[in-house]
């Protein structure tokens, strides 16, 4: 099958609190979008690329796509709908075994090593997986009030990274049978989940950071000349 790549670019990204969503804030001397696509197209040059973009988006410039093959599809009110919404525009020429790797803008710092990886972990998988990493700090639950109420064990808890990656078929069922029982998504091994199957964990980087606040920009700065080295 073929190898789809699916970026949620939607997003508003007010946590931020720039002057525009963080996608086209700079990252090493260029937009964070162009260098989280740049990234990909290293791994996957052939792939096929779906990039969700808000209607209203007046930053885009269509130059930062180093993909032959790509299209765009509108973004949706929260990340899920953005990514339901590329299932939908690829539909037409994705084949139901086609994988599809879904990967947020917002993760520049994604290494093709990593991504590779990813790939070749679920190439065969029944089900699929994802970029993770166990938990390295002590959990609170708190009590509401600012105490703690409780320790959490962090024995086999994992942080979940992006890509992400199922066939075609699966996720637009997954996500689409979430959407409709109004099961909240904030991924896409969460919606498979749903419907009773289990995700592969695939070991990442930690410095997969996803740019989130202020302060992540200039730490993934950093990550990536380390990088570089
Ligand atoms: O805001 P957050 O970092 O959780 O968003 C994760 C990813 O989903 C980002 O790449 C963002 O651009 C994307 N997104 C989207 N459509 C939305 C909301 C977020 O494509 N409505």
């Amino acid at each position: 099958g073929r190898l789809w790549l699916v970026v949620p670019a939607a997003g508003q990204g007010r946590r931020m609190g720039a002057d525009r969503p963080k996608q086209y804030l700079p990252l090493a001397g260029r937009p964070v979008l162009a260098c989280t696509l740049a990234r990909l197209h290293e791994a996957f040059p052939e792939a096929r690329l779906c990039l969700c973009l808000d209607a209203e988006d007046g930053h885009f410039d269509p130059a930062w796509v180093p993909f032959a093959d790509w299209r765009r599809a509108p973004g949706g009110a929260e990340r899920v709908d953005s990514v339901v919404n590329a299932l939908e525009a690829i539909a037409p020429e994705a084949e139901e075994d086609d994988l599809v790797l879904v990967h947020d803008v917002a993760r520049p710092c994604v290494t093709v090593d990593d991504l590779r990886r990813l790939l070749a972990a679920i190439a065969d998988d029944p089900v699929g997986g994802l970029l993770a990493a166990p938990v390295a700090d002590t959990m609170k639950r708190d009590d509401g009030a600012g105490r703690v109420r409780a320790t959490e064990s962090r024995e086999g808890l994992w942080h979940a990274y992006t890509p992400q990656g199922f066939r075609h078929g699966l996720l637009c069922r997954a996500l689409n049978d979430a959407l409709a029982r109004g099961v909240a998504v904030t991924d896409e091994a969460s919606a498979v989940e749903a419907v009773g199957l289990s995700p592969r964990l695939v070991g990442g980087r930690r410095d997969n950071l996803k740019i989130t606040h202020p302060e992540d920009l200039a730490l993934a700065e950093l990550v990536l000349s380390a990088q570089a080295l």
